[in-house]
């Protein structure tokens, strides 16, 4: 999909009338552009069918061109996040409709908490039209005419000028959003771990981004029981992936992204029941998002040092898995004591946080599809985020509701500790409460970032992204992978 900045409305594009309850459709700025007939026919139509949230009309005026007419509720109650959702709305309206190009005015989607920023918001608009026009249509047959996307949106502004590159950086961001979700949504049987590997080393020759993998000989060397432990029951053998993005001061500390990347999550001899299996392809969107995060910020050209790491496995049961009651030794010599082989995520995960420290990090973010009770939690709208730093967390939650890519807190308390305590390991990887699962992830995490005698707590967050795997009611999504939170990465990593 194209993106311009325009000044004229052609024959052949459809503009989109995105209207406030209050507005008066003779005020918007496309009304100028249309006939006297045109304009008649629309002033007669608000006149009888006032336009409502959630109302769209398409329209054919007398003189044969096509319009939109989109209502979005009371002006007081536009928000940032409601111009997101009309984005989304817009791109979702002209597929359902079959219109290929649109005319879209910029003013119609500012709202009272992003009018500061309207480079940023030109930036978060780009995104969301990007997001909104995919679907994951690699497996199916075409219908005869082909799929429908659309193809052009021409943006109309005041500050036309200035915004051009704004709304190219915006739709990097969603090509590589959408790049993530291509990846999650590939069937488990096309995204192995080798898979995951090979995409991660096209996109490092592609943007410049040193990717190395580990194979299982060096995780051995490297004493990654975790990553290994895990990876015993399956015929794909498990790799550990590396991207080394440099472009920041030679002596500035990296930021370390780390993706839970299991391409298959059957839940292993703790087999999962049919209904919790479907869908455990997409159990490495962990990884697809920080592969896909750093690509971003590859193309965005961001002058810092960013290291992914994503640990990439499958899950399965058979005669070699690891069992409950094993104990697994990880990179960092603490103990793991497997009571649950569905708690996998985070027994690869706690290799990748020890591997991080050998960069030396200013920050580390892990972000994996951790536990179902995230999402009882917090439902499908937001993801869990747990943070040893409160302004690095108020930053994020920030950046996430910027670009509508939302995250929200629960503690990281030494109480809940007790909880994830083993009786024959250090660690046990489930706990003996059912309660707060998605608490007892993270505190089993923080045990393998958590400083030892005398060192510093090195500045963590875990993301549980289960939440946001994938797409919810009335957010304009294509079924599937969402892409969460590659959005949210690249806004706070820009700027961080
Ligand atoms: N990958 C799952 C969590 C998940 C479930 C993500 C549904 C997205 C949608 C994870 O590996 C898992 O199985 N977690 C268990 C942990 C439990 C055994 C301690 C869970 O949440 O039930
Ligand atoms: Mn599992
Ligand atoms: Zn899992």
């Amino acid at each position: 999909m194209e993106i311009k900045l325009s000044k004229t409305i052609s024959k052949a594009t459809t503009p989109v009338f995105l209207l406030k309850d209050e507005d008066h459709i003779d005020k918007h700025g496309f009304y100028k552009f249309l006939s006297d007939d045109d304009k008649k026919y629309l002033i007669n139509f608000q006149k009888n069918f006032p336009v409502k949230k959630e109302h769209s009309h398409p329209l054919v005026l007398p003189s044969g061109i096509k319009v939109l007419v989109i209502g979005v509720g009371e002006r007081s109650r536009f928000t940032n996040r409601k111009a997101i959702l009309a984005a989304r709305r817009v791109v979702a309206v002209a597929r359902r409709e079959k219109v290929r190009d649109l005319a879209i005015s910029f003013e119609d989607f500012l709202a009272k908490d992003n009018r500061e920023n309207q480079k940023l918001l030109a930036e978060v608009l780009a995104t969301q039209f990007e997001m909104a026009n995919y679907e994951f249509v690699k497996y199916k047959t075409p219908q005869p005419e082909g799929w429908f996307f659309v193809q052009e949106i021409n943006v109309f502004s005041a500050t036309n000028g200035v915004l051009g590159e704004a709304f190219a950086n915006g739709k990097m961001v969603g090509e590589e959003v959408n790049n993530a979700r291509n990846l999650s949504n590939t069937p488990g049987g096309d995204m192995t771990p080798q898979t995951l590997a090979d995409e991660a080393m096209l996109i490092g020759e592609k943007y410049g981004i040193k990717v190395s993998v580990i194979e299982e000989k060096e995780m051995e060397a490297l004493k990654m029981g975790g990553v290994l432990g895990v990876g015993k029951g399956s015929s794909e053998r498990p790799k550990f992936i590396v991207m080394e993005y440099k472009k920041g001061k030679k002596l500035e500390k990296p930021v370390v992204l780390i993706g839970k990347g299991v391409t298959f999550d059957t839940g292993g001899l703790n087999l999962k029941p049919d209904s919790a299996i479907y869908e455990m392809h997409m159990d490495m969107s962990g990884g697809s998002a920080v592969i896909h995060t750093m690509a971003a910020l590859a193309r965005l050209g961001v002058k810092k040092n960013i290291v992914a790491l994503i640990p990439a496995v499958e899950n399965m049961p058979s005669g070699s898995s690891y069992r409950p009651g094993d104990v697994l030794t990880t990179m960092n010599g603490k103990t793991i004591e497997v009571l649950n082989t569905d708690a996998e995520g985070r027994v690869i995960m706690a290799d990748a946080l020890e591997y991080s420290k050998k960069y030396k990090p200013r920050l580390v973010i892990d972000v994996a599809t951790l536990t179902g009770s995230a999402m009882s939690a917090l439902g499908q709208r937001a993801s869990a985020i747990f943070s040893t730093n409160e302004k690095v967390q108020v930053r994020l939650m920030e950046a996430g509701e910027v670009v509508g890519d939302f995250v929200w807190p629960l503690p990281l308390w030494e109480e809940y500790e007790e909880d994830v305590k083993g009786t024959f390991g250090d660690v046990a990887n489930s706990s003996k409460t059912r309660y707060g699962g998605v608490i007892n992830g993270a505190m089993f995490l923080w045990q393998f970032i958590k400083p030892g005698n005398g060192e510093t707590q090195i500045p963590w967050v875990h993301i549980d992204m289960a939440p946001r795997m994938t797409a919810t009611e009335n957010e304009y999504l294509a079924k599937g992978a969402v892409g969460a939170p590659v959005g949210l990465l690249t806004e706070f990593l820009k700027k961080f």
